[in-house]
């Protein structure tokens, strides 16, 4: 298991935040590190990840990141250059599959279906991002894909506090992404009170290691 992959099964769940202005990126990073949840996803979905992930890494720089929504090989140089320690993606795209792993880049691609798995596989991907996870047939069918291939899962998509330790219970279950825990608009209201409880009680709930 590589050292990103057992640093996120510690973890358990990955906080995924797309950045609408930069002023509330330190205030996040710093929520979940005051509560016990070092992690973050930060989607190149806007304009901010880039700067945001590099603001982060300065602040926190034991801090694991990941760049989500990664399109293209030039997103993946900026998360890179920001300091991202692992790239993430809805799809399984094979020209940035292959582009990752010829620059030792860890590269977690979206997969949903057999198919996708085994092209992974066959690229010696050892982690996918299970995406959409509740449409796509949810913990059934994430336990079907669990029995058939030797891959372990990020799942991701529909996941919250109550549905969460569904997924953690299956055995090849890294850690689930999911961006309840860090709301658009409690962020841009800056609650962050009421952020800073939702992360306490999913902490709490799947049972954090210190
Ligand atoms: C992602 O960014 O990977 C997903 O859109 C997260 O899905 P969620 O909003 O259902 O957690």
């Amino acid at each position: 298991m590589s050292e990103i992959t057992s640093r996120l099964k510690q973890i358990k769940v990955i906080p995924i935040l797309s950045v609408d202005s930069l002023d509330t990126v330190i205030p996040v990073a710093t929520l979940l590190n005051d509560n016990r949840l070092p992690c973050i996803e930060v989607t190149f979905r806007t304009s901010f990840a880039a700067d945001a992930i590099a603001m982060i890494r300065e602040q926190f720089p034991n801090m694991c990141i990941g760049a989500g929504t990664v399109l293209t090989t030039e997103q993946v140089d900026q998360a890179v250059a920001a300091g991202a320690d692992f790239i993430v993606a809805p799809g399984f795209n094979p020209f940035i599959v292959d582009y990752c792993l010829q620059r030792n880049i860890t590269f977690i691609p979206g997969v949903n279906n057999p198919s996708l798995i085994e092209q992974a596989m066959q690229r010696g991907i050892t982690m996918v991002k299970y995406f959409p996870a509740e449409l796509s047939g949810g913990v059934e069918m994430l336990k079907l894909l669990d029995n058939l291939y030797p891959v372990n899962f990020m799942p991701t998509g529909g996941i919250n506090r109550d549905n969460i330790n569904e997924y953690l219970d299956v055995s090849s279950v890294v850690a689930c992404g999911g961006t309840w825990l860090l709301p658009q608009d409690l962020i841009a209201r800056q609650r962050w009170d009421e952020i800073s409880q939702l992360i306490r009680k999913t902490v709490a709930s799947i049972g954090v290691e210190s």
